[in-house]
């Protein structure tokens, strides 16, 4: 049996000398530090644009609408000072504030249900001691009826939340064995990697295998060497979890960037090759596809031929007018790129299954910044940035249906009404779809729950009037 302990040792900022009282406490904070940025608290607790550190009041869309992140700086007035450790570890491991209520699982307690109880002494040392108290109200989070009554939580969690610790396989290294923790504990990439089943809880049985955030989508990561990352070198994965970018094979952006930006890229080396290790290993997930999303396409020799007149179909006429006059700039006539900008070809978001993380990147663009470097495209769909730059749905529609055929998976299809469900926010699950048939669900009921009382009340009234 592995020493939990093993796992969580190897923190920057710990020293051997520190035996006095407040050395401890010191390299106490130093790992909660640590631990805080691998679980990337910050991502969700801090409000983007000059938001106050985990003053909380960033707005999370979800299927079920927007979920506003709580303070969980020390204040007492607003945020967590009042919480005792076992308090704190109440609402990050089982999803119960102080008070009772249930919180909903866009706080990734199902993750954090693993943290060990030494892990959660150090958070709690970080958030308690260096933290700055913010005295601000975050926004309330106000759900759509049925998804409104917080109390619905807690039988979600009796049917889906695993509540065990981590448990280390023993038949494994110590460094799989850390590598599995940051992985499945700290860093929570299932939450974002595995598919969802009808009630929105993982597959288990899938775990990693791919799952969609709504408009983006995020890949198999397990080990299968087709729709997986076994066919990726160690090198490649680090050098992806590090800084977001592998030439030649894939780039960064949307939620993948952020986990990039706030947490990954500071990991010191030992733990980032910790999780490479371990997922290497891991249990392959394939639906039988023949070719890997990074092994599509190649240079095209059209794009020169459309630019010198040569008459192509319809669609990919406007959808090459679009790649020349917006694209090619930065990607290249034959959409090779170059040193700043990656070739279109040879690239995940044009291969595999689904065009999903190729719409939402034309829509969105990418923003990345990894130490003193940043990746930028500008979004094309929204008019925030650019206004005039701005596409239509029809064009986006075009402009991919172009890059699918010349760079990327030319069986791949691109409909206006595609780009339409991106920029929405992607397919809605199962639950919220049915959830406005809930209200009158439940109405139905309590009409038929009242009828039957007064039919009882009714029946016993004449029993009454003749005693
Ligand atoms: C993916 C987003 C996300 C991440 C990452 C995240 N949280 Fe949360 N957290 C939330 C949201 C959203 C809520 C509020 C949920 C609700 O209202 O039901 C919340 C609530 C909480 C609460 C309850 C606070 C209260 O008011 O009672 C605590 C404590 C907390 N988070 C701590 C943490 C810590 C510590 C970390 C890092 C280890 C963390 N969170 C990481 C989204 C996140
Ligand atoms: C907040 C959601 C989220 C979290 C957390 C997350 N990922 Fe991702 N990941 C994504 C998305 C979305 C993409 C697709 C990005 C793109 O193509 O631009 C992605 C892409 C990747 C890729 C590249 C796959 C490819 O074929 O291009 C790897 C490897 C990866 N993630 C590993 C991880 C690991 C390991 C973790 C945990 C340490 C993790 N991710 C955590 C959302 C997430
Ligand atoms: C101003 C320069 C610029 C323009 C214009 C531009 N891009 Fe990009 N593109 C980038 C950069 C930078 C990246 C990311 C590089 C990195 O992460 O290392 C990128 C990445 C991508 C990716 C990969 C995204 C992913 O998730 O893996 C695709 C696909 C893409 N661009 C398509 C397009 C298309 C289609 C157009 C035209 C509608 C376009 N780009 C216009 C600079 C640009």
């Amino acid at each position: 049996m592995l020493c939990l302990s093993a796992l969580v040792a190897g923190v920057e900022g710990a020293s051997a000398q520190d035996t006095t009282a407040s050395g401890d406490q010191t390299t106490l904070i130093a790992k909660g530090r640590y631990l805080a940025t691998a679980a990337d608290c910050a991502a969700c607790h801090t409000a983007p644009h000059g938001g106050q550190p985990f003053a909380g009041g960033y707005g999370i869309q979800s299927p079920l609408g927007t979920i506003f992140s709580t303070n969980i700086t020390p204040s007492t007035k607003d945020g967590i000072g009042a919480y005792s450790e076992a308090d704190f570890a109440r609402a990050v491991r089982d999803g119960v504030a102080k008070d009772g209520t249930h919180l909903y699982p866009a706080m990734p307690y199902t993750a954090y249900a693993k943290l060990t109880d030494e892990d959660i002494a150090a958070l709690y040392a970080y958030f308690m001691h260096e933290v700055k108290p913010v005295d601000q109200v975050s926004s309330k989070t106000e759900l759509p009826f049925p998804f409104s009554i917080r109390a619905s939580m807690a039988v979600w969690n009796l049917l889906f939340l695993d509540t065990d610790r981590y448990q280390p396989d023993a038949s494994k290294s110590a460094e799989w064995n850390r590598g599995a923790y940051l992985a499945e504990a700290l860093e929570h990439c299932s939450t974002c990697h595995t598919p969802r089943n009808l009630f929105m809880a993982e597959t288990g049985s899938k775990a990693l295998g791919g799952g969609s955030l709504g408009s983006w989508y995020a890949p198999n990561i397990t080990s299968d060497k087709i729709e997986g990352i076994g066919g990726w070198s160690d090198d490649e994965l680090t050098q992806y979890l590090k800084t977001g970018h592998v030439a030649g094979k894939a780039q960064a952006a949307g939620p993948m960037a952020e986990a990039i930006e706030n947490s990954l890229q500071h990991l010191n080396d030992d733990d980032i090759g910790a999780m490479v290790t371990y997922l290497k290993d891991i249990k392959p997930v394939s639906s039988g596809e023949a070719k890997a999303r990074f092994d599509f396409g190649q240079p095209s020799e059209q794009a020169e031929a459309t630019l010198r007149g040569l008459p192509g179909q319809a669609p990919e006429q406007n959808g090459f007018a679009i790649f020349s006059g917006t694209c090619a700039a930065c990607h290249q006539v034959e959409g090779q790129g170059n040193k700043a900008y990656p070739s279109l070809f040879h690239n995940t978001a044009t291969g595999g299954d689904r065009p999903d993380n190729l719409i939402s990147t034309i829509v969105y663009g990418l923003h990345r910044t990894v130490g003193d470097q940043t990746a930028f495209m500008p979004g094309f769909g929204t008019d925030i940035a650019y206004p005039t730059d701005r596409l239509s749905d029809k064009d986006i529609a075009d402009v991919s249906n172009y890059v699918l055929a010349q760079y990327g998976n030319p069986a791949l299809k691109v409909t206006e009404a595609d780009v339409l469900r991106i920029r929405q926010g992607g397919d809605k699950p199962l639950i919220v779809k049915l959830a406005p048939f809930a209200a009158p669900a439940m109405t139905a009921v309590v009409v038929i729950v009242l009828g039957l009382i007064v039919w009882l009340v009714m029946r016993r009234r004449p029993k009454a009037a003749l005693n």
